[in-house]
């Protein structure tokens, strides 16, 4: 396995490579999540390409990019143990975002007119940054495939409607969501949670399988089911809900009376402490 750190080196690289390359985007600090997208990703393609980058574009001033959790000795000897071939870790934000950078690319199913209780909406900063990073990284890495996580369902929505919009030579995978022991999706942000916390942030989860239930159970009203998961929500000392989505995972529109038969997919996300969580789970 060979770490590269500096986009010519990377670039020379790149172009003596001939077979199909698996392409796993990720900010690092890995966990079973991300190995589960690399694993996928050894079995399909010759050659496999981890990239570890803490995006600044993707974080507003106020959120955690100077403390996101970092741990590069420990990402990479995950990499090693995976077979991963290459490993390319920009060792400065320059390296991507060189001065005089100012090109981004929007995607409507980012931003908050498309749904006003989605990751879009809250962070309305945050798939402009995604889609650009994820565009130059596509550019510079030239995949055949790439791989992403069903957790940040949002986020799959934006790259798969970027790709057919910008003509990119991409396939998707789209990877189940890891979850611990106790449903809890794994992300690099649970490292934010006390023990009490890690306790209560099965909530997310609870929410979830609560709107299966309901829905198995005949439940197709919309606000009624957003109704009973935010009950639920709200026994939960100092989990601070942003919003229940039900709404169509490829669109992102929110779904107004009635829940159809299929493409339906409920999203949560909240607040305990320092830590924000999402999680999501299709209906039908
Ligand atoms: P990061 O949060 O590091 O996640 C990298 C990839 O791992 C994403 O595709 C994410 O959906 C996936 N992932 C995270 N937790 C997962 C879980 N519990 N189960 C399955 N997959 C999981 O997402 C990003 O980084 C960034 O936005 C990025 C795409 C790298 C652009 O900067």
């Amino acid at each position: 396995m060979q770490l590269i750190e500096d986009l010519e080196t990377f670039l020379n690289t790149r172009s003596r490579i001939k077979e199909d390359i698996g392409l796993v985007p990720t900010m690092g600090f890995l966990h079973e999540g991300h190995k589960a997208l690399i694993r996928e990703a050894r079995k399909d393609c010759s050659i496999v390409i981890v990239t570890i980058f803490i995006n600044p574009t993707q974080f507003a001033p106020n959120e955690d990019l100077d403390t996101y959790p970092r741990n590069l000795p420990g990402d990479l000897e995950i990499c090693e143990q995976l077979g991963v071939d290459y490993v390319f870790a920009p060792n400065s934000f320059s390296v991507l975002y060189p001065e005089g950078f100012c090109t981004f690319v929007e995607c409507k199913i980012g931003l908050p007119e498309t749904n006003p209780s989605s990751e879009g909406a809250f962070r309305p900063h945050f798939f402009r940054g995604v889609a650009t990073v994820v565009a130059k990284l596509f550019n510079i890495v030239r995949p055949n495939k790439a791989y992403f996580g069903q957790k940040d369902a949002q986020q799959c929505a934006v790259i798969q409607r970027m790709v057919i919009d910008l003509n990119q030579n991409v396939d998707i995978v789209v990877v189940p969501t890891v979850r611990e022991k106790d449903g809890l999706a794994m992300s690099s942000r649970n490292a934010y949670l006390s023990v009490e916390e890690r306790e209560k942030a099965t909530i997310l989860y609870r929410m979830l399988q609560k709107a299966k239930e309901l829905y198995t159970a005949g439940m197709l009203d919309v606000n009624r089911m957003k109704e009973e998961l935010e009950n639920l929500a709200a026994q939960v000392d100092g989990f601070h809900l942003h919003y229940v989505s039900i709404c169509n995972p490829k669109t992102f529109k929110e779904y107004e009376n009635q829940i159809p038969s299929c493409d339906t997919l409920v999203c949560v996300a909240g607040t305990l402490g320092k830590a924000r969580l999402i999680d999501n789970i299709l209906l039908n």
